[in-house]
């Protein structure tokens, strides 16, 4: 039997290893249309309202990933207000909550163009023109790096010709998602923490078919939509791309927050997903990549711009200064001050969004840099509280490791405004 977070005198003081992971997730509906390792389960958001919250009606998630939060509360009878800066992740975010918004009637008129998507992706897809703007666009983000064989890039191609023949804006949304997330797979890269090339001995391995992997796809989505349990009426709404925009002088109408910022350990959201970004017309040429690192917390090391670490808080000066007298990189001690400074706008925003006595729940982990233990779980709850919100409980979640072994931890952080 699944163990639940234990509650001892109102504090959360274990919970499910498992569950705070994307793979606790396996198999529920809308989960595996994009396997997100840096998500969470949608029973750790379950569990976190059971233990924190009495009665919510509406939450806010600045760091929405795949949506597990909202899709969770939504299932809760719980509206959710989220940003997400990746706009793949926010279209799939959007297609998630149309389809658990639609009446049995929709569902089954949605199976249907599905079923028709199947269909002309069987019958046209090898005969169907390239599309050459997204050829064009390819060389513009990534020069002649070859990320796909020939034929895989010249189907991806052709699956691009029939999207922008459909009429109808659901069967594009479906196309859509379901190519984009196939692509990783198709391609001669893969995801092992961040994305990087196969090496000789993966790619021995023969590589999926697109048109193969496009059609499973719209396949799962279909029998999500066949599933018991939806429609459900609750609000999911899209406040806006960027967490660090939060207006800090809103009228507070969320009853609190369930999320995971970025790590400060190099994931660089925005990289790991440029084949998806690219396929949806996100990126065209490399001046967008640009874009994105200014609007994302710091958190890799390739977010770092000339403007990270000018700026470096009180709480995070310790760490910088420790770190800078001991890295291997100059980039790192930047990334960390920037990474602090980008939270305390967000925690300012969040301070402005939620009513007093909200619980605001984080779930975060540490890093380690040429040997420098950044404590980010202690560093942020001092920024948080600097900006007014009460540490009520520090949980370890589950224990993890640095590439080199080190101990580290995920803890859950519970503050009150
Ligand atoms: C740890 S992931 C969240 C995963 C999420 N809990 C889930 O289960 O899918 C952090 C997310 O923050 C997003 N992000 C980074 N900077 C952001 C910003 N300035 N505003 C909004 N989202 C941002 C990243 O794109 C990433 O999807």
């Amino acid at each position: 039997m699944t163990k639940q977070i234990q509650v001892k005198n109102g504090k959360i003081t274990a919970v499910q290893a498992k569950d705070v992971t994307h793979s606790g997730g396996r198999g529920e509906p809308f989960h595996d249309w994009f396997p997100y390792l840096e998500g969470y389960s949608s029973q750790f958001v379950k569990q976190i309202i059971d233990a924190k919250f009495e009665n919510p009606k509406n939450l806010l998630e600045p760091f929405c990933g795949v949506g597990t939060t909202p899709i969770a509360l939504a299932q809760l009878g719980i509206s959710c207000g989220y940003t997400e800066v990746n706009p793949f992740l926010v279209e799939l975010v959007s297609l998630k909550t149309i389809c658990l918004r639609m009446k049995p009637s929709g569902r089954i008129k949605a199976a249907e163009t599905i079923q028709t998507l199947k269909q002309l992706i069987r019958n046209d897809s090898n005969t169907a023109k390239s599309d050459t703007l997204l050829k064009t666009s390819y060389s513009g983000v990534f020069g002649v790096v070859e990320y796909f064989r020939e034929n895989s890039f010249k189907q991806i191609l052709r699956l691009k010709t029939l999207e922008r023949k459909l009429e109808c804006d659901l069967s594009k949304r479906f196309m859509r998602i379901a190519v984009s997330t196939s692509l990783l797979e198709a391609s001669l890269l893969r995801r092992a923490g961040d994305v990087r090339f196969k090496t000789e001995k993966e790619l021995l391995k023969p590589i999926p078919d697109i048109l193969e992997l496009v059609t499973e796809k719209l396949s799962l989505i279909q029998s999500d939509l066949n599933l018991n349990g939806l429609p459900n009426e609750q609000e999911i709404v899209f406040l806006g791309a960027n967490a660090k925009q939060l207006h800090t002088d809103a009228m507070p109408s969320f009853d609190g927050v369930i999320t995971s910022p970025p790590y400060l350990n190099g994931t660089n959201y925005i990289r790991n997903m440029k084949l998806e970004l690219w396929y949806l017309g996100f990126l065209n040429s490399k001046v967008d990549l640009q874009k994105f690192r200014q609007a994302v917390v710091t958190s890799a090391i390739n977010d770092v711009s000339r403007a990270s670490g000018l700026v470096v808080l009180d709480e995070a000066r310790d760490v910088v200064e420790a770190i800078s007298q001991d890295c291997y990189d100059k980039r790192i001690p930047k990334m960390v001050a920037g990474y602090f400074e980008h939270m305390k706008i967000v925690a300012e925003g969040i301070w402005g969004q939620v009513r007093s006595g909200s619980p605001v729940c984080i779930d975060i982990g540490d890093s380690i840099y040429g040997g420098v233990h950044v404590p980010t779980h202690s560093v942020l709850a001092a920024v948080f509280e600097s900006v007014g919100f009460k540490l009520e409980d520090e949980t370890v979640l589950r224990k993890r490791h640095s590439n080199r072994g080190a101990e580290l931890s995920q803890r859950l952080l519970v503050f009150r405004k």
